[in-house]
């Protein structure tokens, strides 16, 4: 089957692998082939596998809220779930995330309905599910339209610390107009601003030693180390949401996990909201401290390729103007 693709494929296990979320983007027939290999060495008897055609492109980060019958649109957002600068490294649960999303448009945010929330609130109906609350819906920005790649029952993190700050409407109105099946009564109302998220992880301690702890997300890393800076006052235009911290019994905040801490700068411009969130880091520190250091530093276009048998060409997909 892999070998008469006409596209480049991904791989996928049913289940998580312990190197990963067990998806293997293949470049070749050849990784294809080993990813299947590797899989039926780990999964045995029990091993399920998917196909599909990769796709190439931006990604983006659609959130919808469903009463039902109806869907609100809540702001887009750009997720940056490789580890390393560049979009390198392997893929971990985010590093940090910008919104509204670089290409957002209000032709965009229509596409997205017609193409991804609208079929899915018919699809919810048609199967009999009475489904309401939030769905993230985390899709590919491709030249014949936005492709769904996965849909989570939930909100995306840290999508959601770029997001929901921006919402003025009356949180507890909306759930209201949820469970009442009265959403389009209701309009999302939104400032308008630009909101970078940064992730502050826990890296290694020593990498110059053999026997340290990788960090995350790469294998094992450390905890309970003493955090400072976090007791600045707060401000409008910076936030910091703490993922995994605990306070000891001297009251000093420690890192407890992975993604330590969440720093949100919010501006006019997505340049100003960048500046705002690496200013506010520069004050914060704990013993292995990692982060993305270009986290909304604007790409000027994603250029995207698919495979010339998908009968699609190459193209561009165009910034936000
Ligand atoms: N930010 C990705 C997720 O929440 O799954």
């Amino acid at each position: 089957y892999l070998r008469q693709l006409p596209y480049q494929c991904v791989v996928k296990t049913d289940g998580l692998t312990p190197d990963g979320d067990g998806s293997v983007v293949c470049d070749s027939t050849a990784d294809a082939e080993a990813a299947v290999d590797r899989f039926a060495e780990e999964f045995g008897d029990t091993l399920a596998l998917i196909v599909e055609e990769r796709l190439t492109g931006q990604e983006i980060s659609v959130f919808a809220l469903l009463d039902g019958e109806h869907a609100m649109l809540f702001p887009t957002a750009l997720d940056y779930k490789r580890t390393l600068e560049g979009d390198a490294g392997k893929n971990c649960d985010g590093m940090g995330s910008v919104a509204p999303h670089p290409n957002d448009s209000p032709e965009l945010r229509d596409e997205l309905r017609a193409a991804l929330i609208d079929p899915l609130v018919r699809g919810l109906r048609a199967e009999g599910l009475d489904f309401t609350g939030f769905v993230y819906v985390g899709a590919i920005l491709t030249p014949r339209g936005p492709v769904a790649i996965e849909i989570n029952a939930r909100f995306g993190d840290s999508e959601a610390e770029v997001v929901l700050p921006g919402v003025s409407s009356d949180f507890t109105l909306l759930c209201e107009a949820v469970l009442a099946g009265e959403l389009p009564d209701h309009e999302l109302v939104t400032d308008g601003l630009d909101r970078c998220s940064v992730a502050l992880v826990q890296g290694c301690l020593d990498p110059a030693s053999p026997e340290a702890a990788v960090g995350w997300p790469f294998g094992p890393f450390a905890v309970d180390q003493p955090v400072t800076g976090l007791d600045r006052p707060a401000a409008d235009d910076v936030s910091v949401f703490c993922a995994n911290v605990r306070r000891d019994a001297t009251g000093t905040p420690r890192t407890a996990g992975g993604r330590v801490l969440h720093v949100v700068g919010t501006g006019a411009t997505p340049a100003l909201a960048r500046d705002r969130a690496y200013d506010r880091i520069g004050s914060i520190s704990f013993p292995g401290m990692r982060y993305r250091t270009d986290i909304g530093a604007a790409p000027a276009a994603t250029t995207v390729t698919y495979a010339e048998a998908a009968g699609v060409t190459a193209g561009t997909v165009p910034t936000r103007k």
